[in-house]
């Protein structure tokens, strides 16, 4: 199974989960093809970001594998900001094609986890109108030790 993992990080936690799920994905003797999202216009601000990310704002992205035809299955990963989603992961939702019947799984990065299944719920709802199927979520805090989201991550690749 060929595996699209898609996510947009700030900070680098999300990215971090990230290379661990192709880590988790390689042991399997699996592909992972790691997309890291990125904003044309990174927003610095964490007023701003806060700001965005709640009017579900969709800024443009760097036009990076938006299409998933390759892939059997895409894991979308985001770090919480201001209960939802990362804004360029809600553009990617909007843009990507070739995602209709594919398998799908969603991962989120958190502090408080304030929100955080709110914004695994939109995550899946939006993967699910865009005719996936979503099989598992999951979160992660982001002072999480590694053994503990590896563990999280084998009991659903
Ligand atoms: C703008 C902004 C808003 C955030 N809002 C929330 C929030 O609503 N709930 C929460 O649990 N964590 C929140 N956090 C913490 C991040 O979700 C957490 O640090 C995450 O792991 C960051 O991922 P990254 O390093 O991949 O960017 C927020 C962080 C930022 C920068």
């Amino acid at each position: 199974m060929r595996t699209a993992v898609v996510y947009y990080s700030y900070s680098g936690n999300t990215h971090r989960v990230g290379q661990l799920i192709i880590g988790v994905l390689k042991s399997k003797g699996e592909d992972g093809i790691p997309v890291r999202i990125r904003p044309l216009k990174e927003e610095v601000s964490f007023i701003k970001q806060c700001r965005d990310a709640f009017m579900r704002k969709k800024p443009k992205i760097y036009r990076t594998m938006l299409d998933l035809k390759d892939y059997d299955r895409i894991i979308l990963g985001s770090p919480v900001w201001a209960f939802n989603a990362a804004p360029a992961i809600s553009t990617y939702l909007e843009e990507c094609r070739s995602i209709e019947g594919k398998e799908a799984i969603c991962f989120v990065t958190y502090g408080s986890g304030a929100g955080k299944d709110k914004t695994l719920k939109a995550m899946k709802e939006k993967l699910t109108e865009r005719g996936a199927k979503v099989v598992a979520e999951v979160s992660f805090q982001q002072n999480e030790g590694l053994e503990s989201c590896r563990e999280k991550l084998e009991k659903i690749l």
